[in-house]
């Protein structure tokens, strides 16, 4: 990413939540009407203009990925909070919208949404925008995650690091080095038991709509760089402090989300989710 450049990977995320929420029809993975507000009228207008590439096969595929990892995360945080997780960080946050949602039951939860400064600056720019309200139990702490110690910066942040906590981090593997992703392991496994990290990482792919994707966010600045061989990630989370590992592979996905629901948008075809224990 560009030092003062927001993220535009961001953005095309939001934009995948805001298309499920207005063109897929009654029956969501995902309830999120304030990412309508937070993307605002101008972004709207643009997505119904194009209506039509958002049913691509490439784009219904990368709007399953978007939808169902905030839809898993925050299934796997209520799962957290039930067995008394009662922090929760959202690591390269871009546009999320959990905080600005929140149910009832989160309300008792620190919520710190975590990012690069300039996605970041974004964001809180279109929150004052949209007069979108930030509840008490969320704050925002800046992090470049190639260059920043993680353990330093929370430090500074209301986040207890000798208690447990709840940690998503959806989107983000892929955009960072090898060395940085060895470094979060590393500290996210040396918290106190209990903890959760639920992230994506992403498996190398060939066919035509990755190589597409891939063009274009590198064309954006934010390249794709890191990928993972599965039993090599298990391996190195479990080296790293995780003492289980849990992937939703397509099945299970297709079976909790997308068998009693009529859904518009496809089941996930690859297994791009997962949760590790400390
Ligand atoms: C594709 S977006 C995903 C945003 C959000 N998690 C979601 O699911 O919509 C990638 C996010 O990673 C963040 N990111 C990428 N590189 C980063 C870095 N070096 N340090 C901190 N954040 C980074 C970007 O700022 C952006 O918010």
């Amino acid at each position: 990413m560009h030092d003062d450049i927001p993220s535009s990977t961001a953005v095309g995320a939001a934009m995948l939540r805001a298309a499920h929420q207005i063109i897929d029809g009654n029956d969501k993975l995902l309830d999120d009407p304030v990412i309508l507000k937070l993307i605002g009228e101008d972004a709207i207008q643009h997505l119904l203009e194009r209506k039509r590439e958002f049913y691509l096969p490439g784009t219904l595929a990368m709007r399953t990925h978007v939808v169902l990892r905030s839809r898993y995360a925050e299934d796997c945080l209520y799962d957290a909070y039930n067995a008394g997780i009662t922090q929760f960080l959202i690591l390269g946050a871009g546009m999320d919208t959990f905080a600005y949602r929140q149910p009832k039951w989160a309300g008792g939860l620190t919520i710190v949404e975590a990012d690069h400064p300039a996605s970041q600056a974004n964001k809180l720019d279109h929150l004052i925008d949209a007069g979108i309200e930030i509840p008490q139990n969320v704050s925002f702490i800046k992090i470049n995650l190639e260059e920043d110690d993680l353990a330093e910066v929370l430090k500074q942040s209301k986040l207890d690091l000798s208690k447990p906590m709840y940690i998503a981090c959806l989107g983000v593997m892929i955009y960072l080095t090898r060395d940085a992703i060895a470094k979060i392991f590393r500290f996210i496994g040396s918290l106190p038991g209990k903890t959760e990290f639920v992230f994506t990482a992403s498996q190398k792919r060939t066919d035509m709509w990755a190589v597409i994707a891939a063009e274009k966010v590198a064309q954006a600045g934010e390249p794709w760089i890191s990928h993972f061989d599965f039993e090599a990630l298990e391996d190195q989370l479990k080296m790293s402090g995780f003492s289980r590992v849990i992937f939703l592979d397509p099945a299970e996905a297709k079976r909790r989300y997308f068998a009693h629901a009529n859904l518009r948008i496809p089941p996930p075809r690859r297994c791009s989710l997962l949760r590790a224990v400390v």
